[in-house]
């Protein structure tokens, strides 16, 4: 996808379609304004007619326009004008790339960027339609033996603006829309791969890969490197499966050697079984996204080595499969780990919270200024929350507010959940410093506090994205969540260092 941003008016615009907004009410915006007056009344008579009422979620799609020197135009309806805020702006920007699918359409030019959105600048604005732009033509085709007949013609997409005073933060708002897109592409295609092909060695190939690519430094310790470090619970993780595991480290350095880094660890279950403790068999296949946390952290690397971003990342995986068999973890194993700390495990399907204490261990060697882990962790996230909102838990009230912020910046937002000492007793063993379960009630409370038990040394976030890293049903899929998130994180943390 050719993406572009310039300063024009559509009335000059020429190729294969102008897209522009009709609120409800028959209001116009500046850019239909401008084309119904070229076209002598043209488009207020579609209105007029009832062709288009302006609803959110609906377009019209015109052929040769009364002295319009574009082939198509594109009416995208905008709903009530005092009710356009961001969702409703990003679904008229869906709304208009599903319109012109199955069209003949090569190229639009976009004329949404300069219609006030509630709160929101023309930096916003470019940055959403950059990311959205791309991310309507994602498609996962890989593993077909043809691939899927293709039905978006479209190859170039111009985000046109009005003012000339805006056009340098819309070319750096335009980078970091693309920037995030194509991270999230690469979350999509890690979670969509099969779970026979997506294997902790997988994933270490692909950081080593994005390495190379963007001049990360990547280091994989495997299983022998982690025996030697002490990593008890992410080894008893791994002790059912045949594929190795491996814990996947990159560091990112995009500011002076000092600097301390944000230490991002992903949960990298790449196929969950449940282990000894066995899951159900209906859906069991989506135990495939259970690496998504891994997935979202490449992601999220990609994004800022794309952007060349200032600050110091690094990114921590520890990437194993979770399988029954003749070696694996029983219910009633105690182990040690890396931190000293022993766990009774109790239920071998709570294995996450097991190969992230490790990992959140091994991030205290980088000194970090903060560490998040991202995890699809629990269960009871997708019922406490839904698919709307990730997971939100913190030791720390500014990181938190950070974070909810970045998660409003970005479309993709996270709702905090309390850690209060009185659920840490939840988590008590006759046998051994700490249970891996809780019980059933707090089910992703009780689990941040035992992650809470391996993070005292530093500021820490946890962001439980169960329920939003991936669709189930017809649109089974990857959402690429949260990179968006983490990536405006990132970006906003730049800014306040410089
Ligand atoms: N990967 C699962 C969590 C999960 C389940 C995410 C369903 C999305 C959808 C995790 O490893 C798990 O199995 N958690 C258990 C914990 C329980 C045994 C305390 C759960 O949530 O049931
Ligand atoms: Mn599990
Ligand atoms: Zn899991």
């Amino acid at each position: 996808m050719d993406l572009v941003i310039k300063v024009a008016t559509p009335d000059k615009q020429r190729g294969a379609c102008v897209v522009v907004g009709v609120f409800e009410s028959k209001k116009m915006t500046d850019a239909a304004k401008d084309l119904d007056r070229l076209s002598e009344g043209y488009i207020k008579s579609i209105i007029s007619q009832g062709d288009m009422e302006g609803k959110a979620n609906t377009a019209l799609l015109l052929h040769k326009v009364p002295n319009v020197l574009c082939k198509r135009v594109l009416l995208v309806g905008l709903g009530k004008e005092q009710e356009f805020k961001d969702s409703v702006f990003i679904n008229a920007a869906q709304a208009a790339f599903r319109a012109l699918q199955n069209t003949g359409t090569t190229d639009c030019a976009l004329y949404l960027a300069d219609i006030s959105v509630h709160e929101r600048d023309v930096a916003w604005k470019v940055t959403q339609l950059a990311r959205f732009s791309i991310e309507s033509s994602y498609r996962f085709d890989k593993l077909k033996s043809k691939p899927d007949e293709n039905n978006n013609a479209l190859r170039k997409i111009t985000i046109c603006i009005r003012n000339r005073a805006d056009m340098a933060a819309g070319e750096e708002a335009l980078k970091q829309g693309a920037a995030i897109a194509h991270g999230m592409n690469l979350t999509k295609d890690l979670g969509n791969l099969a779970p026979n092909i997506c294997t902790p060695t997988y994933l270490a190939d692909q950081a080593k890969d994005l390495a190379k690519t963007y001049k990360f430094k990547a280091t994989i310790l495997d299983k022998k490197d982690m025996e030697k470090q002490g990593m008890g619970a992410l080894l008893a993780v791994a002790r059912g499966s045949h594929q190795p595991a491996k814990l996947i480290v990159l560091e990112y350095q995009g500011k002076g050697k000092k600097e301390k880094p944000i230490v991002l660890v992903g949960k990298g279950v790449t196929f969950d079984t449940g282990g000894i403790s066995l899951k159900p068999a209906a859906e069991m296949d989506e135990m495939k996204y259970d690496m998504s946390g891994a997935a979202s952290v490449l992601g999220t690397m990609k994004a800022i080595g794309e952007m060349n971003l200032s600050i110091n990342v690094v990114a921590i995986i520890p990437a194993t499969e979770n399988m029954p068999g003749g070696s694996a973890t029983k219910p009633g194993d105690v182990v040690t780990s890396m931190s000293g700390q022993t766990i009774e495990i109790l239920n071998t399907d709570a294995e996450g919270r097991l190969i992230l204490c490790d990992a959140l261990t091994y991030a205290e060697r980088f000194e970090p200024k903060a560490v998040i882990d991202i995890a699809t962790l629990t269960g009871a996230c997708v019922i406490a929350l839904g698919n709307v909102a990730t997971g939100l838990m913190s030791n720390d009230e500014t990181l938190s507010q950070e974070l909810l912020k970045a998660g409003e910046q970005a479309v993709d937002r996270v709702w905090q959940l309390p850690l209060w000492n009185e659920y840490q007793d939840l988590l008590k063993s006759n046998f051994a410093d700490m249970a891996n379960i809780g019980g059933r009630a707090g089910g992703t409370i009780t689990a941040a506090c035992f992650l809470s038990r391996f993070t005292k040394k530093y500021q820490w976030a946890h962001l439980d994205i169960a329920g939003t890293a991936w669709k189930s049903g017809k649109e089974k899929g990857s959402t690429g969540r949260p990179v968006p998130l983490l990536t405006q994180f990132l970006i906003s943390q730049a800014n306040m260092s410089k």
